[in-house]
């Protein structure tokens, strides 16, 4: 049995859309195939609902800021009805659901919205800098300390962001190893669905205290900050918000760093460039994103009424999956879009999507990645990979894509 959050349940695209045969790194063949008939593609998915593929990044980007598209997928019945129980009963509670504004349309989302963005102010983005640093000198030293050789994923992609995360809320030191662990296990493929309810719980209880003992005793974080930003904001509405930081901030970055490090590993010559430029990361981090387009499977919408989309007639109560893929790579928008290249002038791309819901953490993963990937390429002389690169373990069956491990060594 998949676990929610998999991209089967709610979205059972075939697997030829999700399975990477082009290599590790490129769009399935058959998406690319679709990008080169037209914009827009009636597919049928494995429950035999029909859904709609979205493969230009110019109409992506027009739909995104459409307020036809809807982002509360579970507004469908017909969605709903298909989920396993236990899954339904959770997408339905409206305490479970508070707060969580990434499935919300304005002007319900406006709020939240609006509330989250004032607190990830430049100011804070600055304070967070240093200590982002830290983290990542602490692990690079541990993994160099236990070295020469580590799985990247679970001595630095894993737990980085997830100590951010921790940073962010305001969770202190001594809880930040049983949050740790929780969160960790909630990305377990294999763990089952009963189970995963039996965590999202035990993190609930988790993130009702850090809420309690915010509110006895403000601190510097961002969680205190949304307490006295609107003091008539519920605890379930402040779970609701900090969850959804955590479930779209820690796998997401996780992801990109691993992902990341395994593309310009493959790339030598990019890895040299970036070496000889280490200012470039930025840049790097950019065209990273572009090239790998870990949400795979696109941006969910649900139309709300009846849309035509480049011709298309695509009835009310649809997905739409906004292929972050296909825009990614679109000849179109990109010239030579296949080729990985750092040094390519920075351009708009569709991974942290567009429109009202365009990624809020956008700026703390791109100061992550920057710092994240500077350290581990002037750290670790020599960083390459221990295992032929067709033994890495892909992660193409969830949400995000990208590695399981990533096993490395490096010159000791
Ligand atoms: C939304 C990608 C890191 C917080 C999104 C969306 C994408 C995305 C594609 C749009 C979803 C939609 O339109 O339905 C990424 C990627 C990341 C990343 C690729 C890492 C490289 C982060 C981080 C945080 C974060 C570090 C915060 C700690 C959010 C939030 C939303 C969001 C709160 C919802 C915004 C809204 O609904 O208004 N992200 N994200 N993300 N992201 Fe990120």
């Amino acid at each position: 049995q998949k676990r929610p959050g998999t991209g089967r349940p709610t979205v059972p695209l075939p697997p030829e859309f999700t399975t990477r045969d082009a290599g590790p790194f490129d769009p399935p063949s058959a998406l690319t195939r679709l990008g080169e008939d037209g914009p827009v593609h009636r597919v049928t998915m494995l429950d035999g609902d029909p859904a709609w593929i979205v493969t230009s990044h110019e109409l992506a980007r027009t739909l995104l800021g459409d307020p036809r598209m809807s982002s509360d997928r579970f507004r469908s019945r017909r969605v709903l009805e298909k989920l396993p129980a236990p899954v339904r009963a959770r997408m339905t509670d409206a305490r479970a659901r508070a707060g969580s504004f990434i499935t919300m349309d304005p002007p319900e989302h406006t709020r939240y919205r609006k509330l989250l963005t004032g607190q990830f102010t430049v100011r804070r983005m600055r304070q967070l800098e240093p200590r982002i640093q830290r983290i990542v000198d602490d692990h690079l030293d541990a993994m160099i300390a236990a070295g020469p050789g580590a799985d990247l994923v679970q001595a630095f992609a894993l737990p980085v962001p997830s100590l951010v995360i921790c940073e962010l809320l305001g969770v202190g030191y001594g809880d930040r190893g049983e949050f740790q662990e929780r969160t960790g296990k909630l990305l377990k493929l294999d763990v089952p669905v009963d189970e995963v309810m039996r965590l999202a719980e035990e993190l609930r209880a988790f993130m009702q205290g850090l809420v309690r003992s915010k509110r006895a005793e403000p601190t510097d974080d961002m969680l205190s900050g949304l307490i006295q930003a609107d003091p008539t904001l519920t605890d379930d509405e402040l779970i609701g918000m900090a969850n959804l930081l955590l479930v779209a901030g820690h796998e997401t970055t996780a992801n990109m760093l691993a992902l990341g490090t395994f593309a310009l590993l493959e790339h030598p010559e990019q890895l040299a460039a970036l070496r000889a430029e280490p200012s470039s990361v930025g840049g790097a981090v950019e065209e990273l994103l572009r090239y790998l387009s870990i949400v795979h499977l696109g941006v969910v919408r649900t139309t709300r009424e009846e849309v035509e989309i480049a011709g298309e007639v695509v009835p009310a109560d649809s997905t739409v999956l906004v292929s972050v893929p296909a825009g990614n790579r679109d000849p179109y928008q990109y010239p030579r879009p296949d080729v990985l290249d750092v040094t390519r002038p920075r351009g708009p791309h569709l991974a942290f999507g567009h429109g009202v819901h365009q990624c809020l953490g956008q700026q703390l993963a791109r100061v992550e990645m920057t710092v994240g990937f500077t350290g581990l390429l002037t750290r670790l002389p020599g960083l390459r990979l221990a295992v032929p690169a067709a033994e890495v373990p892909m992660r193409d069956d969830m949400l995000v894509y990208g590695v399981h491990a990533l096993p490395i060594t490096w010159d000791a």
